[in-house]
């Protein structure tokens, strides 16, 4: 008997964007030092066991016995391998939430507000009941809330899980939490209180700050079951009565009169009676189980510096710019109260400002950031303040109102985001490239908060091209599949009739369809998340079900781009040519498109001009793009051949329609290196031209100075067609470029994450927007894929090539995956005229391993070293 298959993980597959068809599927490494798998074996301890399956499969395999509400059950594995059979797995909890509407016998309850405060400005609510519970063993509590809630039983906090229930498309599907409370009830009387605060349901969302945007109540949901039976569900006898926690939001913040902290009410023996009745809510929502991993305190960080300034505030340097909170240990004298306002930038005199994070919407007056906490001190020893239904992106915090000076340990940084799987790491000789991948991780992990979002201060918004931009380099550090698949479920949910995809998920009325920026929607290079991001995580994972499960959506959005390419013109292209050329049809030249957006300079100063342009270069590029990879995941999937034929011809009529536009006899009509990033990435221009094309991007980066010049969308695509086309050498210029516009600007001038603007942070110490956008985080995907060199050649990594492409005198560098079949490990080195290579490779993996002298090797799951001549 040898040592047990490792990274044993349960998973649940897609059905459709309301979770029906979802299947329980378990995942494992092979023990250390086995090369290969003959077969398996998966048992549960609710009595299912797939016997001995002869196979090789180890990722996404079903778990023997059904997928029903409330099954809990520890799933075990156990393999025969090239050393034989091994011993059983640790058993892998499964535990399966409430899956039908009549599952729950719970109403849906909520408080009854004389006055409804206006937004930003709502407190939360406590609500509370008393249980008898005969015997607690086995107890299970499911709770969802429409706002955020946070339970107790018999007053200690039910669970890890924050800001839950987490953010969904609230007009049609709502999450729950199911948690073990065996360990918190006892025998007899038991209270369940809990807290309802406004979360992203009620309280303010996204760049205008809109509240209410899925309703105008919030609504709470609890089911206690014990044994068999359901022994407390919410109704109209739960008692309600204002909190300590007098406002609440997310983006506003928290306001805490730690006085009104009353932890009698958690006493069985306390008497509600003065508390109002909780009313009943009608809600139609599907409540659905939560198939990512929740959200949590995940890290706590110390402050580097706590500074007194002539004003008698604080101000706390994290080292760090994150998501989270603070919490605060000194809370001063009784009845201080203190004020905490976040932000990511200090100006010149060392105080906090965050005037590059309001709001300014052309048609609004501008909005202030928000992000500030009020707390009254109890004056109680020992009391703390953490605010835990509202977020921040920060790095320093300004504290007002304290009598004395805070010390460092009064203060700690909590990390809250959904807690992903770590699987990628890198490191290299240059410290500052691995202080910008650290600051590419940073901002990938300050912007997975339920959802992928944009920025984790001004907007928190799940942008869909963001996501599309950076879904790929995300599967290189964590994994991301669990939690891109809910997100794409809101992305089908809010997809348009006609396929149109919204600019976010969830999207909110006043953004979305139904608002004024109802023809913003449908962008280029954003709805495309729809087809890319499945199709990238496949390429990371190995999961089919993602891609067929997305099918629908992913159709109907090139359906509905390939309609707009052929149903209409731009009207410069009409006066220029009344008669439309052949290949007009596949030309999307109409609609609104955020474009390239924000290559180095970039500023609009007419939206009007901006939204009108005609920005087909960018926009049939995409449609191609999308029309091609959804051909191929048709074909993976077993599609209806004749859906396939007919992305292939869109495919290939946007590839001409770009041609016969943007290329003119081997050059390309725009003449930015963003268009050459696509022509080449894309596949746009002919392989003969390619090479021509290419001297001319790696001329464009020499006429900028060695500088990029891209945006949004095609920073990520850069370096690698540089290197792709034979020009790594440019490719290397601009990575180690140290004046703006470039990365190691960023890590100079100090930054912790990646910003939003090339300028983020300018000469003289300004800041501009947001300092914590991923998208341009993408440079770790190549730090990863080209300096280190690993890239799968088969989806998951089951196959991969190490192909590293040092330069820019790089001397060494280390690159990780724990790939879906273990731990990929490369590490190179130069020396003495050498290079030497020290790889691991995964059982039941392969590698082809290519050095730089040009020689490829055959690489076997073990260990290994490569040398060659150095070159
Ligand atoms: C957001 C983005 C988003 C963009 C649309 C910005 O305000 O922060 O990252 O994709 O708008 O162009």
């Amino acid at each position: 008997m040898t040592a047990a298959p490792r990274c044993v993980r349960v998973d649940v597959l897609g059905g459709d964007p309301l979770g029906r068809g979802d299947r329980l599927v378990v995942s494992w490494w092979l023990p250390e030092g086995a090369s290969a798998q003959s077969a398996y074996r998966v048992v549960t301890d609710d009595g299912h066991d797939s016997g001995w399956v002869e196979s090789d499969q180890q990722t996404y395999v079903d778990v023997p016995g059904p997928y029903t509400s409330r099954r809990s059950t520890d799933v075990r594995v156990r393999v025969h391998t090239d050393l034989g059979e091994t011993s059983w797995s640790e058993p892998v909890l499964l535990r399966v939430g409430l899956l039908d509407a009549s599952d729950w016998s719970a109403s849906w309850i909520g408080v009854a507000e004389d006055v409804v405060a206006p937004k930003g400005e709502r407190p939360a609510y406590w609500l509370r009941s008393t249980v008898d519970v005969l015997d607690p063993a086995g107890a299970t509590l499911h709770v969802t809330a429409l706002g955020l809630y946070e339970a107790f039983v018999n007053g200690a906090r039910v669970g890890d899980v924050e800001l839950a229930p987490g953010y969904t498309q609230y007009a049609r599907r709502v999450q729950h939490q199911t948690y073990d409370v065996s360990r918190l009830l006892r025998p007899g009387v038991n209270v369940v209180a809990v807290l309802l605060a406004d979360g992203w349901y009620r309280g303010q969302v996204g760049t205008p700050r809109a509240a209410d945007q899925f309703g105008t109540t919030t609504a709470l949901r609890v089911q206690l079951e014990s044994g068999a039976s359901t022994v407390l569900t919410t109704d109209a006898s739960w008692r309600t009565a204002p909190s300590h926690v007098l406002r609440a939001d997310l983006i506003g913040g928290q306001t805490e009169d730690r006085l009104l902290v009353d932890y009698r009410i958690h006493d069985a023996a306390y008497d509600d009676s003065a508390w109002s009745a909780a009313v009943r809510r009608e809600v139609d929502v599907a409540v659905v189980p939560s198939i990512a991993p929740p959200v949590r305190r995940v890290e706590e960080i110390r402050p580097v510096s706590v500074t007194r300034l002539d004003d008698g505030a604080s101000i706390v340097d994290l080292g760090q710019n994150i998501n989270g909170w603070l919490r605060l240990r000194d809370l001063g004298p009784e009845g201080t109260t203190l004020t905490l306002r976040h932000g990511e930038h200090l100006d010149a005199a060392g105080d906090l400002t965050t005037a590059h994070l309001d709001v300014h919407i052309p048609i609004m007056p501008p909005m202030p950031l928000g992000q500030v906490d009020d707390v009254t001190s109890a004056g109680v020893e020992g009391d703390v303040f953490e605010p835990r239904f509202t977020t921040h992106g920060f790095q320093y915090a300004r504290i007002e109102g304290h009598p004395d000076a805070l010390a460092p340990d009064d203060v700690t940084g909590v990390v809250v985001h959904s807690d992903l799987r770590r699987t990628g790491w890198f490191e290299c000789s240059d410290d500052r490239l691995t202080r910008l991948h650290e600051a590419v991780v940073w901002s990938l992990r300050d912007n997975v908060c339920g959802i992928p979002t944009d920025c984790p201060q001004r907007e928190r918004a799940g942008w869909t091209g963001d996501w599309q931009v950076f879904a790929s380099t995300a599967a290189r550090l964590y994994d991301v599949n669990a939690f891109s698949r809910t997100w794409l479920r809101d992305v089908a949910l809010d997809q348009r009739e006609d396929g149109c995809v919204a600019n976010h998920a969830p999207s909110v009325p006043v953004e979305g369809f139904a608002g004024p920026m109802a023809g913003l929607q449908g962008s280029a290079g954003w709805g495309d998340a729809v087809v890319s991001v499945p199709w990238d995580l496949y390429r990371a994972t190995g999961d089919l079900s993602l891609l067929r499960e997305t099918w629908g959506p992913a159709s109907a959005w090139v359906d509905y781009a390939a309609g707009r390419a052929a149903g209409g013109r731009h009207p410069a292209r009409v006066a220029a040519r009344p008669d439309p050329a052949p290949h007009e049809i596949y030309l999307w030249d109409t609609g609104f498109h955020w474009g390239e957006w924000l290559e180095p300079g970039f500023e609009i100063t007419d939206f009007g001009a901006f939204a009108g342009a005609d920005k087909s270069e960018v926009a049939t590029a995409y449609l191609h793009r999308s029309a091609a990879q959804l051909a191929s995941i048709g074909q993976l999937i077993g599609a209806d051949p004749a859906a396939i034929e007919r992305y292939r011809t869109i495919a290939d009529g946007a590839r001409v329609a770009w041609r016969s536009e943007f290329v003119d006899d081997g050059r390309l009509v725009v003449q930015t290196q963003a268009s050459h990033v696509r022509a080449l990435a894309f596949g746009l221009v002919p392989d003969d031209q390619r090479p021509a094309v290419a001297a001319r991007l790696a001329e464009l980066v020499a006429e900028a100075g060695d500088h990029l010049a891209t945006g949004f969308l095609s920073t990520g695509l850069l370096m690698h067609t540089l290197a792709d086309t034979g020009h790594l050498d440019t490719a290397y210029t601009v990575l180690l470029q140290d004046s703006e516009p470039s990365w190691l600007t960023m890590i100079d001038r100090g930054a912790t994450t990646v910003w939003e603007r090339w300028n983020g942070v300018s000469a003289d110490g300004t800041a501009y927007e947001s300092l914590n956008h991923y998208s341009k985080g993408t440079v770790a995907d190549f730090l990863h894929g080209y300096v280190g060199g690993l890239q799968p050649t088969s989806p998951g990594y089951r196959t991969f090539e190490v192909r590293p492409q040092p330069g820019g005198g790089l001397t060494w560098a280390h690159v990780r995956h724990d790939s879906p079949f273990g731990t990929i490990d490369v590490r190179w080195r130069t020396g003495a005229g050498r290079f030497v290579l020290d790889l691991e490779v995964p059982g039941a993996t392969s590698a082809v391993v290519v050095l730089p002298d040009g020689t490829s090797h055959d690489a076997l799951p073990g260990s290994r070293t490569f040398e060659c001549a150095e070159v």
